[in-house]
This record gives C-alpha cells, sequence and structure tokens, in this order.
C-alpha cells in the first residue's frame, strides 16, 4: 500500500517573493516612521524626554509591524515548509509506484516469457536424438534459467515482494542473506528481540529502502569485508544503523558529491517521516550510517 497520492504544487504559486517581501516591510517601515516623527511631538508634547519618544516610537512601530511580517513572511514560510513536505511525500510515492510498476511488468512480460522459453526448450530436448543438440539445448537452458534467476532478483530488489510476504524482519534476513551469497560479504544482522510488525507500511517500506541502499553503497563503494545491520526501538523512535569497516566515508566530500541519488534519498525517506540521517567515521574506520525515525509501534 502506498501513502496517498498528492498533487505537486505548481513553481509559480510559490508563496515566498523576497523582493516583495523586503519592499513591503521597507514601504511599512518609511511610512510608519514618518507618520509617527510628525504625530509623536503633538500627541506627546514638545518638553517630554527623548527616551519616552524613543520608546513609544519603537513600540508602535513593532506593534505595526508584527502583522505585516506575519502576513508577507512567516504564513507564506509555513506555506513553503508544508508544500516542500507534500513534493517529499510525492516524490517517495511515485517513486515507490514507478517501481512497483516495473517490477510486475518485469515479472509477468519477461519472467513469463522466459519460463515458456524453458519449457520450449525441455520439450524440445525430450524430442531431440543427438546427443550433441541435447548438450546445446540443456546449455540454453542453463542460460534462460539464470536470466529467469536475475529478473526475479531485479523485480524484488525494485519492489521487495518479501516484504508483504514475510515482513520487515524476514525481509531483511533474506537481503542480508542476498549480501552474504552474491557479494561474499560478512553480514550481521542484529535485531534483537525487537517486534517490528507493528510499525506502519511506510516505516517498514522507508526502513528496508533506506537499508538496501546503504548496503548497496557499502557493496559499491566501501570495499569492506563486514557489514553491520541495526535495527531496534530506542526511547520513542526507530534507530537503524549499517555500518562498515571499509574506507570511510568521511575522505568523501559529501557536499560536492554530484550524480548519487542514493544518500539524497535516504535523507528524503527519512525526513518524510519526521527523522534525520547521519553518517559518521568510527574511530576503528569504515562508515556509520544512522537513521533516526521518531516512530512508535
Ligand atoms: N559506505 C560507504 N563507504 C565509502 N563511500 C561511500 C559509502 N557510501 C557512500 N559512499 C560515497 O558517497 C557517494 C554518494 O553515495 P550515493 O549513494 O549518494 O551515490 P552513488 O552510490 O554514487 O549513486 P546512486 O546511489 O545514485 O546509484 C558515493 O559515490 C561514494 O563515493
Ligand atoms: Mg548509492
Amino acid at each position: 500500500m502506498t501513502p496517498p497520492m498528492t498533487s505537486p504544487p505548481s513553481a509559480r504559486n510559490y508563496p515566498v517573493r523576497p523582493w516583495r517581501v523586503s519592499l513591503t516591510i521597507l514601504m511599512v517601515v518609511f511610512l510608519a516612521e514618518l507618520v509617527l516623527m510628525l504625530m509623536l511631538p503633538v500627541v506627546l508634547g514638545e518638553d517630554q524626554p527623548v527616551w519616552l519618544d524613543a520608546i513609544v516610537d519603537a513600540t508602535i512601530l513593532m506593534l505595526i509591524l508584527l502583522p505585516v511580517l506575519w502576513y508577507t513572511a512567516i504564513r507564506p514560510l509555513q506555506q513553503l515548509a508544508s508544500m516542500r513536505a507534500d513534493l517529499l511525500e510525492t516524490f517517495v510515492s511515485l517513486q515507490e509506484d514507478e517501481r512497483r510498476r516495473i517490477a510486475f511488468d518485469l515479472h509477468d512480460e519477461i519472467g513469463q516469457s522466459l519460463t515458456s522459453v524453458m519449457m520450449g526448450l525441455r520439450a524440445l530436448s525430450e524430442q531431440t536424438e543427438g546427443s550433441d543438440d541435447k548438450q546445446r539445448i540443456a546449455d540454453l537452458r542453463t542460460i534462460v534459467n539464470h536470466a529467469v534467476g536475475e529478473v526475479r532478483r531485479i523485480a524484488n530488489g525494485l519492489r521487495p515482494a518479501a516484504l508483504d510476504h514475510l515482513g520487515l524482519e524476514g525481509a531483511l534476513q533474506r537481503l542480508a542473506e542476498d549480501i552474504r551469497q552474491i557479494h561474499d560479504l560478512e553480514v550481521e544482522l542484529d535485531l534483537g528481540e525487537e517486534d517490528l510488525t507493528g510499525l506502519s507500511v511506510p516505516v517498514q517500506t522507508a526502513v528496508y529502502r533506506i537499508i538496501q541502499e546503504a548496503t548497496t553503497n557499502v557493496v559499491r563503494h566501501a570495499q569492506a569485508s563486514q557489514v553491520r545491520i541495526g535495527l531496534g526501538h530506542r526511547n520513542s523512535g526507530l534507530l537503524l544503523e549499517v555500518e562498515d569497516n571499509g574506507r570511510g566515508l568521511a575522505t568523501v566530500d559529501l557536499a560536492t558529491r554530484t550524480g548519487g541519488m542514493g544518500l539524497t534519498g535516504i535523507t528524503q525517506r527519512a525526513s518524510l517521516l519526521g527523522g534525520e540521517l547521519s553518517i559518521l567515521a568510527p574511530s576503528g574506520g569504515g562508515t556509520l550510517l544512522r537513521v533516526q525515525l521518531p516512530v512508535r509501534q
């Protein structure tokens, strides 16, 4: 189940226009100060001390400016923050929808076709007499078999059916097992005694996706031999950690990195749920990616 869709707001409708806000505030200050300077000597009298003039002037100016600031700056900025949250939600939800669609297409179209080819080759093998031809067909069946496995693996990565069928814990165990087998990495999955079944679907999906991206990064970039995946409840939220013993991320200037979407995606997923990402460099080397999500069971 994906979160409800919201239509992205148009960039033209963005409520904050810095020049208009600045000019409005300057105009209000100018006019208010002009009127005050002309009116105060009349209202308070000429012989009042300067400090009293100054206090009355500043107080009235502040009272005039407060609603102007609220209307021109504070309220639009609040609208902008809520638009940003909507956009993030739309982005993540569209990404999940697209991945799910491609996964189903892969499974239903290519997967079914390959299965038909497999069955055809099997039937052909039974009808064939010559051992050379039989061997050739057996080789083709091996290749098709491998392709079926690859399609299943890619489709599963796009839309982890394991998440629907096995729940978060089972899906993470399968992910860990895949990394062990395919990439020859030592994987420690540390879920403690946690009961993860009560987590909402968006939280489970986010946690799975974050761990999937973080471990993919370890495989692709870290040159590590070990990775630890930790997930558990801490205080009022969830603490998720992926730690490797590789070359470390501190040497990479994160601020100037180009191209990669993975860490940005993790940040967005975490921030959508009100959480945050920190990337730490453990004293023993490697990288520790930590995500804190303020969710209750
Ligand atoms: N565990 C890690 N160890 C070392 N370097 C890392 C690690 N994780 C990420 N990096 C570095 O941070 C960069 C940014 O990672 P990010 O996931 O955002 O992009 P990417 O993996 O290069 O591309 P994408 O995720 O879009 O396929 C990587 O290119 C890599 O140099
Ligand atoms: Mg990446």
